[in-house]
């Protein structure tokens, strides 16, 4: 799966790309994540992306020739996009189904505004899915094109070591995930409980599920609305 991303802050995402599962689904050959710089595709001596806007508003806004250029000469590349995304605010909220939905294209385009806005233009023309990852404001859309790479990624088949454990994270069935622990199993006053240190698969099993429903209910009952008769069978997240 391909993922191209253009900014105005290539040095902003480039360093957390070189880490953990992402790396290495970049280095099996499963995930290509390149970074475009908006401004390799500005024009004039001042390579100017941004412009004071139409109407008196503040701030700035990113110019259409800039981001039609990049756009149009990485579709001239790679050939056409699943989808162009423009991270932003006012985008459909990010969740697991956007993800998984998203892990099945081939080639996805991000774009990642880090001003007040982008040319009205660009997003009637260029892009086909806006995307927010939350209901708050950050300085630019780099973040949110990390964390959807983040979440992408890891669902591509390989990615993962073990080929069950995209499917058993939180929120894939609906639920919360269970407790985890490691040794060792007492650890100034407090204990590992005692059921997951019997060995008995099918105790441990009903624990991590009752754990998680209490969990849901607990903390996001609204996704215990969601949930769908029967789900809720998995195991526990993992990285
Ligand atoms: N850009 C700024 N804030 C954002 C958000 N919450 N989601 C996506 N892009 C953004």
């Amino acid at each position: 799966m391909r993922f191209d991303l253009v900014t105005a802050l290539p040095d902003l995402v480039r360093s957390p790309l070189e880490h953990s599962i992402l790396k290495r689904a970049q280095d099996k050959g499963l995930v290509t994540v390149e970074v475009h710089d908006l401004r390799d595709y500005a024009e004039g001596r001042h390579r100017q992306i941004d412009d004071i806007p139409y109407g008196g508003m503040g701030g700035m806004v990113l110019k259409p020739e800039p981001l039609f250029a990049c756009v149009e000469a990485l579709q001239a590349q790679h050939g056409p996009y699943d989808e162009v995304v423009f991270l932003t605010p006012d985008g459909e909220t990010f969740d697991q189904p956007t993800a998984n939905a998203f892990s099945l294209c081939e080639r996805l385009l991000l774009i990642a505004g880090h001003y007040k806005n982008v040319d009205q233009r660009v997003r009637d023309a260029l892009v086909t899915r806006e995307v927010s990852v939350g209901d708050y404001v950050l300085s630019g859309g780099e973040l949110p094109a990390l964390v959807l790479i983040d979440a992408v990624a890891r669902l591509v088949p390989g990615v993962l070591g073990d080929a069950g454990s995209a499917l058993s994270d939180s929120f894939q069935d609906g639920l919360l995930d269970a407790p985890s622990y490691t040794r060792p199993a007492q650890f100034r006053d407090m204990e590992v409980p005692a059921v997951l240190r019997s060995g008995d698969h099918g105790a441990v099993e009903a624990w991590r599920e009752a754990q998680r429903l209490e969990r849901t209910r607990a903390r996001r009952p609204d996704l215990l609305d969601a949930t769908p008769p029967g789900a809720g069978r998995g195991g526990a997240a993992s990285e």
